[in-house]
């Protein structure tokens, strides 16, 4: 039997009727048509799909969607503001922190989380904090280096702007 779900996402109240075995993933794909949150292989280790839930950076295809009830929800689609891209996102387009794009959402989500986390995180520390998010193209040396700009606060201003880089 179908359930009812209320929750906000990127700012916004939902509400739908979802059969109790959909993803989280799934029903922010396929549904909310929010397709920035990819999957890669929906066994909770690339990282492709982490959102954040109650401000959490979490995997959307380890839990369903009748678990967020209730909750905040952000995607990659709702960290910019007003055109203006967050500044991890802004530093992963200066440091070129990001190949084939593939990983990147669920890397900026979970990255912002690790920032959050420890905002002094050493590159060591940070690749640690990385551990969960798979990413087959960069070698990762310059996903840590946007992390590291982020952390400095010294994004430059131009590279906020939401438009291809
Ligand atoms: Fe969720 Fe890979 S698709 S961790
Ligand atoms: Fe291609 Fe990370 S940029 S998988």
């Amino acid at each position: 039997m179908n359930v009812p779900i209320a929750l906000t996402v990127n700012g916004k109240a939902v509400t739908d009727i979802v059969d109790p075995r959909t993803l989280l993933v799934q029903w922010i794909r396929d549904k909310l048509q929010l397709t920035g949150t990819h999957v890669g292989c929906d066994t909770a280790q690339c990282g492709a799909c982490t959102v954040h839930l109650n401000g959490r950076a979490v995997k959307a295809c380890s839990m369903l969607a009748v678990q967020a009830q209730g909750s905040t929800l952000t995607t990659i689609e709702g960290l910019s503001q007003d055109g203006t891209l967050h500044p991890m996102q802004a530093a992963f387009k200066q440091c070129h922190g990001l190949q084939c794009g593939f990983c990147t959402p669920g890397m900026v989500m979970s990255s912002i989380q690790l920032l959050k986390d420890k905002p002094g995180a050493t590159e060591q520390e940070i690749r640690e904090g990385l551990e969960g998010n798979i990413c087959r193209c960069t070698g990762y040396h310059n996903i840590v280096k946007s992390i590291q700009l982020c952390q400095s606060g010294k994004v430059d201003a131009t590279a906020t702007t939401a438009t291809a880089a």
